[in-house]
């Protein structure tokens, strides 16, 4: 049995690898004919310079194109890839494959960090001609201290604009996920959150302007794109209305010194009370402190950033959480930017690590979201932990809400998980590919078929940022996807906010250019 350190960077491995070692995959034969696609090239190449393209028959093609998947079961032979991938380093080369691409019947897919769970930036379900636009050579992050906002290009990892922030200023910092490698260009598109949630909200509720290539080649920024457009893409999901270029933040102050503790409980040292007893307590603590729950095993770790000092942190557990047994010992102090690598990686952790694009996640994955409205009862948790110890369990992970993320209204952005809501579970089931011994997806699927009961219903809310193609995906009928369709699975994420998304697309994207299996279908009526 695993010790709980152990257990702790086996996760920190799993969720969040920063490390050498690239993939290698075999480039495939020669591509399949399909109409137009000769055009599409002679008509790119009249902007965009050779050496930013890539034919599947370019030696660096595979390489190129596998440089930033996270999840292995996509490098299978049996993916569908794309015949090109364009590697933009200027607008204008966005601007071009939209036009030629829109001229030449070739659909595009575009990828920014790579991170999304069904791996729909840089594959397809379906077997049909398309190329991906890579956004990794476009990553610039331009700091004004003065104003505290930033430009971020949307191939920026999370890391480099932590690192940028911090450098300019220690007073400042900015709330997205806990992965440093995460790519700002599908985060800020679904929501993004991290540890500073309940303080800050998702990171895109912080977008205050935007520069978005659309589906008629145009670069605009928030005020030629007009409300509708802005609110959709933050928080919308990537991939529907357009490419988002780069994005115009606010930045949050931050203090001198930030406080982590990261307390493992077994289920033999009472996991099962304390997990019940955190569900109330976490969402209604003041919002500089978050603690949340990764629940593997027997064991669970409650991880926490405190914005403030050790000393205002003890009389704080000691009066709301005294069951959790925190004292001055489990106190690490620290600058914000050192807490941003330490959550995922620990002591070992470093802030030059922010920067580190090259991952080494060996996982096999398959992920599903929930979301809980009221607590679950003391005995479901018992039955949880049953769960966790099934042949091919994986991972819950739990951050809690209340606080700022909740104290904005459902439609203020697309991303409506917000007044009332306790928490939001991730189901993460791993494996280490073909005869590894778990059946791939299937615990994840058994526990989220168990968990109906517990947590919200009609609709049963999930996150965007976790796709999930379980919920559904979207029906083509005369080259333009369902309303209908969406319907199934944008509810679950969108709530009544779907609609109005569908009604955006119809405005600026009534042909159904930008498509994917989820993406937002027009409301054409
Ligand atoms: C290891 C790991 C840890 C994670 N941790 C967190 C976390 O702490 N908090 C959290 O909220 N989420 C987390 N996520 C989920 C993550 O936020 C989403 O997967 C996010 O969409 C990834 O963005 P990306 O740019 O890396 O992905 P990509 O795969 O590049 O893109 C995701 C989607 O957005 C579209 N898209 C990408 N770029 C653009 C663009 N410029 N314009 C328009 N559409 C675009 C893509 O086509 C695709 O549909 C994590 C994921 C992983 C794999
Ligand atoms: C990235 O991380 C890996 C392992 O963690 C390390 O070997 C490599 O040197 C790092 N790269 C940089 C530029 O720091
Ligand atoms: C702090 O808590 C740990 C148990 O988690 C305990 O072993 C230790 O004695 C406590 N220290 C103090 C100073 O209370």
């Amino acid at each position: 049995m695993a010790t709980s350190s152990s257990r702790a960077s086996a996760l920190a491995l799993l969720l969040c690898a920063l490390s050498a070692s690239s993939f290698h995959v075999a480039i495939s034969g020669p591509p399949a004919p399909s109409p137009g696609k000769d055009d599409f090239l002679s008509c790119l190449t009249k902007t965009v310079p050779p050496r930013l393209l890539f034919a599947k028959s370019s030696p660096a093609y595979g390489s190129v194109w596998s440089s930033t998947i996270r999840n292995l079961k996509f490098l299978s032979d049996k993916t569908v890839k794309p015949l090109y991938i364009i590697t933009p380093t200027e607008p204008c080369h966005i601007q071009a494959t939209v036009s030629c691409g829109r001229k030449h019947g070739m659909r595009l897919r575009v990828r920014s960090g790579g991170h999304d769970y069904e791996g729909l930036s840089y594959r397809s379900d379906k077997a049909e001609p398309f190329a991906v636009v890579d956004l990794s050579k476009m990553r610039q992050v331009r700091i004004d201290g003065k104003q505290a906002t930033a430009w971020v290009d949307s191939g920026a990892q999370l890391g480099e604009i932590y690192y940028a922030v911090a450098k300019e200023t220690p007073k400042l910092g900015f709330p997205a996920g806990v992965c440093a490698t995460i790519g700002v260009g599908g985060h800020f598109s679904g929501g993004g959150f991290g540890m500073m949630l309940r303080k800050y909200g998702t990171a895109a509720d912080l977008v205050i302007d935007a520069k978005v290539v659309d589906a008629e080649g145009r670069l605009l920024d928030r005020k030629a794109m007009g409300e509708d457009l802005f609110w959709a893409i933050r928080g919308g999901g990537g991939a529907s209305f357009g490419i988002v270029v780069s994005w115009q933040v606010k930045l949050v102050p931050v203090p001198p010194t930030v406080t982590v503790f990261q307390i493992h409980k077994g289920v033999k040292d009472g996991a099962v009370d304390l997990v019940a007893k955190w569900q109330q307590v976490a969402p209604s603590l003041p919002e500089d402190l978050m603690i949340r729950i990764l629940a593997m095993g027997q064991d669970a770790l409650f991880e926490a950033l405190f914005l403030g000092t050790c000393k205002d942190l003890v009389p704080l557990m000691n009066a709301r959480f005294p069951e959790l047994g925190m004292n001055q010992t489990h106190c690490n102090e620290m600058s914000w930017i050192q807490s941003v690598p330490y959550i995922p990686l620990g002591k070992t952790g470093t802030v030059k690590d922010l920067l580190n694009r090259t991952s080494n996640i060996r996982a096999f994955g398959k992920y599903k979201s929930d979301y809980v409205r009221d607590p679950i009862p003391r005995s479901v948790w018992e039955k949880i932990f049953t769960w966790l110890v099934k042949p091919g369990a994986g991972v819950m992970i739990m951050d809690p809400y209340g606080g700022k993320i909740s104290s904005i209204a459902d439609d203020a952005t697309p991303f409506p998980h917000r007044q009332g809501m306790l928490f939001n579970i991730q189901y993460v089931n791993y494996w280490f590919g073909e005869g590894s011994g778990a059946q791939p997806n299937q615990w994840s699927r058994d526990m989220y078929a168990f968990m109906e009961p517990y947590v919200t219903k009609n609709p049963r809310q999930a996150y965007v940022n976790y796709r999930d193609m379980d919920l559904g995906v979207n029906q083509v009928v005369g080259d333009v996807s369902t309303y209908e369709s969406g319907k199934v699975w944008g509810e679950k994420y969108f709530k009544g906010n779907f609609e109005r998304l569908a009604r955006t697309k119809a405005k600026v994207d009534p042909q159904d250019y930008f498509r994917n299996e989820q993406s937002i279908p027009p409301l054409l009526k």
